[in-house]
């Protein structure tokens, strides 16, 4: 395959690798995708769970609903997709640049080391007011306090309205890559779903991996249609049979 070909002269000359994974390549391992059928946005409104104005009016609805979604890591494993790119940054290294939006961590769990969270971890928590970021495996209360300043935590989560992370540095060096490669995202939130277009822009090669069209297919070289836990290892697998 063409894209194949293309990957691996990259790889020969040390070029780098850009992912961008969102909640499709979580869903072969039990996650529900936010989108379409059965997705996290039929069931709650956005305004209701995911605004800093929600967290204001109603902490507690706020809270359990990240409660729920950290809970439900506890019951999930990695799927072969989220293996593959651990076995890809074993042998690029740091010409691997992995940004997720998912909160997850299952990227981690599968072996991926350097991972761009762009809207926060659920497995962290945030003070409310000196921002200090601390591990959290459980649930967190209205009643818990920062050990810091004393004043209440929230999930380190970015909402709607909130600027994503890493911004600023590490994602435009990570679009000056050879490739851009997005998986299992619908393409329909911004500050992500532009990236495809900027590397179009610097005339980088771009892959996507997704069950179906979405959003921004015409902005894609290669399409890889299949489920990632199947489609993404073969095609990495694949990349790497030259890699020395
Ligand atoms: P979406 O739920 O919008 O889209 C999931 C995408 O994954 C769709 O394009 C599906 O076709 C695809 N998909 C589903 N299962 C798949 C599979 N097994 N293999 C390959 N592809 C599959 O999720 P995101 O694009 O990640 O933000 O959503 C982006 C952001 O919107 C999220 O980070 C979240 C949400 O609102 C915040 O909460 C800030």
């Amino acid at each position: 395959m063409e894209a194949v070909l293309e990957i691996q002269e990259v790889l020969r000359t040390s070029g780098r690798i850009t992912v961008l994974t969102g909640a499709g390549i979580s869903a072969e391992s039990g996650i529900a995708t936010f989108r379409g059928d059965g997705g996290l946005w039929d069931k709650y409104k956005i305004e209701d769970v995911a605004t800093p104005e929600a967290f204001k009016r109603n902490p507690e609805l706020v809270l359990e609903f990240y409660n729920m979604r950290r809970r439900q890591l506890l019951n999930v494993k990695p799927n072969p997709a989220h293996f593959a790119l651990a076995r890809l940054e074993e042998a690029v290294r740091d010409r691997l640049t992995l940004i997720t939006q998912n909160v997850d961590d299952l990227h981690e769990r599968a072996g991926s080391n350097r991972v761009l969270h762009m809207h926060g971890e659920l497995t962290q928590a945030r003070c409310t007011s000196c921002s200090q970021v601390v591990p959290w495996t459980g649930d967190i209360s209205v009643t818990d306090r920062c050990e810091s300043c004393g004043e209440a935590l929230r999930p380190h989560i970015v909402w709607f309205g909130e600027v994503p992370f890493h911004l600023e540095t590490e994602i435009p060096q990570a679009l000056e890559a050879e490739i851009f490669m997005a998986v299992g995202t619908s393409g329909s939130v911004y500050p992500a779903a532009g990236m495809v277009l900027e590397a179009k822009l610097r005339q980088k090669l771009t892959i996507e991996v997704n069950l179906e069209a979405s959003e921004n297919t015409p902005f894609f070289d290669h399409h890889l249609r299949g489920p990632a836990g199947v489609v993404l290892p073969e095609f990495i697998d694949a990349c790497l049979a030259t890699h020395k």
